[in-house]
């Protein structure tokens, strides 16, 4: 049978980002029937509509990425009580030009990640669902998935505590069936 196929990127090119950490577990853990492939945002240059028809070799990379997935996984970071800059980048690049949204109709769900003990990143995903809105994305609800404390769960690039793990693997888990629900492995 055809595995679900999801792409994850994280909105921090931080070497030791959490929410890297996030995504990359987020792969060791996905189901048999999934595969979680990570893309890196590093690399993609800042955006500018006079650019928009020569497309940058990275940003071509990253379109058809996300053409070709099922789902999207976002990791993101909450800056400013938003997202980062490299992530909205990214999101504004694969959205354009206009008429042709690589994120048209996909599902996609959010995960985030900071230290300390304050609820990070809710606010962050909340400003992603805004976007998803006008992208016609459609976001997995129910499970959120705000890791504070990153600084006690995550070990070298990986999310260590057990409980956390046991999360992210019921959110990649749903995100697969999610996008089944929406006709994932119905063509081809
Ligand atoms: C410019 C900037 C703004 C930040 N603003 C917030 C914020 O509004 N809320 C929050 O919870 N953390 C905030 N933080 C802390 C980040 O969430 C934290 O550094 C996190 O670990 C970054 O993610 P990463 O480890 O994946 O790089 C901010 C950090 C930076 C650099």
């Amino acid at each position: 049978m055809k595995k679900i196929k999801v792409l994850a990127f994280a909105g921090s090119l931080r070497k030791d980002s959490y929410n890297r950490a996030l995504i990359n577990t987020a792969k060791e853990v996905s189901p048999e029937n999934m595969e979680v492939e990570i893309f890196d945002l590093a690399g993609i240059p800042l955006y500018n509509q006079d650019d928009e028809l020569q497309v940058p070799e990275r940003v071509k990379l990253f379109r058809q990425k996300i053409s070709e997935a099922d789902a999207i996984l976002i990791a993101t970071p909450e800056y400013n009580r938003s997202i980062p800059g490299v992530l909205k980048n990214a999101i504004d690049w694969a959205s354009r030009p206009s008429g042709r949204n690589s994120f048209n109709d996909k599902a996609v769900a959010t995960i985030g990640a900071t230290g300390g003990s304050i609820v990070g990143t809710s606010a962050a995903q909340l400003h992603l669902r805004q976007i998803f809105s006008f992208l016609n994305m459609h976001p997995l609800e129910g499970l959120p998935l705000y890791v504070s404390g990153a600084e006690e769960k995550i070990r070298s690039g990986r999310v260590v505590d057990e409980e956390t793990r046991e999360r992210i693997r019921a959110l990649v888990e749903a995100l697969g069936k999610w996008a089944v629900r929406l006709g994932a492995g119905q063509q081809g």
